[in-house]
């Protein structure tokens, strides 16, 4: 496992080539404005980046996780609106929907999506419903061949850009979460409205919306799975989310230290480069520690992945070190920049307002701490 095979390093440097030579030079301007990145989306898709885990014969790259993965990592090191759109429509999107869907919802839309053609969306969270995801407020009243949607979802990436939502919705209040179901929708459907984009404080161009659905027509056969599914589909395919998000979190903070690696060489005080003082160095071996802690763990959740094994606890575990690891060492990133490090041009104070969103996105540190502690309680884990 701890060996990548030729064609994983194949992958890692080619989206290490695109983001540095594609991402990296209108980053901080696109950050800036909030423009969304469509361009460099449309390169993401011509090289395959949106995806990379679909069957071939569903137009995908049919790679393993441990590919997306790394590919993840590089693209996070530069362009972090670019890798959540790509985390989202890989990992959310196209994985759920080949999982779970059916034939007839394979053929409609996964090469869509897959190939880029159209961008997709996870739309569980509710202005009410955040970590207690189970109190969906959305409803999708049956009614016989089709269902009719009614509800507000809040904080969806790629919300504006999106043309496929994967909405959750409460089908039968009485059940609870078994009454929960999960729906493709298009967005050109009457009743399908997008809200406003949100300024935020990272990834500030991934296009995040608030979307309304009012008396939006479903057919019967864009609900996903069994009746009462939803819910059961949206935890499993928030596991897998949670690698992609991990991984992202692990880019931010190798980013961060091959910047801080390059720039204490290069920056001199008191006669030296300051790498040679050893609190800089120091706390450079404290990140390449911490990361590589996170790298293999990231790792090999998306390796239990790829075996079949219940992945539940290590990518919650992933999620949890990865996104505190980024957030520790982009701020450590700073320091060592000093004054430039709370500039712009020098690309760290962006990876350190990126790095907190991983601890909040596809459930917060303390949701992956509801998750890992049932593992550890059920006798999952040790
Ligand atoms: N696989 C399958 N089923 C699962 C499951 C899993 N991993 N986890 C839970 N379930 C099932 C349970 O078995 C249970 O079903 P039964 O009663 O039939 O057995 C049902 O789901 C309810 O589970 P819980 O009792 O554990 O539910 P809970 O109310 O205690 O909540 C929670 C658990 C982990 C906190 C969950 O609500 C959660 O994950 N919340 C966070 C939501 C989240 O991550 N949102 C992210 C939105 S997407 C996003 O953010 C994208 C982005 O930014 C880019
Ligand atoms: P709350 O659930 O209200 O939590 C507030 C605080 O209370 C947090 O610290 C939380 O950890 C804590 N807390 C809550 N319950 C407990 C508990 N039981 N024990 C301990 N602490 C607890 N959602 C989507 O569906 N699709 C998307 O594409 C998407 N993209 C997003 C993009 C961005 C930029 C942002 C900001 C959010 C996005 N989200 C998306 C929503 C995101 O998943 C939620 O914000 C997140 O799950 C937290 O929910 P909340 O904001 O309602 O916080």
């Amino acid at each position: 496992m701890f060996v990548l095979t030729e064609e994983q390093l194949a992958v890692k440097e080619a989206a290490r080539e695109f983001a540095q030579s594609e991402l990296k030079p209108g980053v901080i301007a696109r950050d800036s404005k909030m423009e969304y990145p469509k361009e460099q989306v449309r390169k993401m898709a011509e090289l395959g980046f949106l995806g990379m885990m679909v069957k071939p014969e569903n137009g995908g790259g049919g790679m393993d996780t441990l590919s997306y993965v790394l590919a993840m990592e590089e693209i996070s090191k530069v362009d972090n609106s670019c890798s959540v759109i790509m985390s989202v429509n890989n990992s959310l999107v196209c994985w759920g929907l080949e999982k779970f869907g059916t034939a007839d919802q394979k053929a409609k839309y996964l090469s869509k999506l897959a190939t880029g053609e159209w961008i997709g969306a996870f739309c569980l969270s509710e202005p009410e419903a955040g970590s207690d995801a189970t109190s969906q407020r959305t409803t999708a009243v049956d009614m016989g061949d089709h269902y009719v949607l009614n509800g507000t979802k809040n904080w969806i990436t790629n919300g504006g850009t999106s043309k496929l939502h994967i909405v959750i919705a409460q089908t039968n209040p009485e059940k609870k979460h078994r009454g929960i179901n999960a729906f493709l929708v298009e967005t050109s459907w009457d009743g399908v409205v997008i809200g406003g984009k949100e300024d935020k404080l990272g990834i500030r161009s991934s296009d995040t919306h608030t979307i309304m659905y009012t008396d939006v027509k479903v057919p019967k056969e864009n609900r996903i799975g069994e009746d009462g599914f939803g819910f059961k589909f949206a935890m499993q395919v928030l596991s897998g989310g949670r690698i992609g998000i991990a991984a992202q979190a692990l880019g931010i903070a190798a980013g961060a230290l091959e910047l801080a690696v390059a720039y204490s060489k290069e920056r001199e005080a008191f006669g030296k480069p300051i790498s040679q003082h050893q609190a800089i160095a120091f706390k450079l071996a404290d990140m390449a520690t911490d990361i590589e802690a996170a790298r293999l763990m990231v790792y090999r959740a998306a390796w239990m992945k790829d075996q079949g094994l219940n992945f539940d606890s290590a990518s919650a575990m992933a999620k949890l070190m990865a996104s505190s690891v980024a957030m520790k060492h982009t701020v450590e990133a700073v320091q060592i920049h000093g004054g430039y490090g709370f500039v712009k041009e020098y690309h760290v104070e962006r990876l350190m307002r990126d790095a907190k969103i991983t601890q909040i996105y596809e459930g917060t540190s303390e949701v992956q701490k509801i998750v890992i502690s049932r593992g550890v309680l059920n006798g999952e884990l040790y």
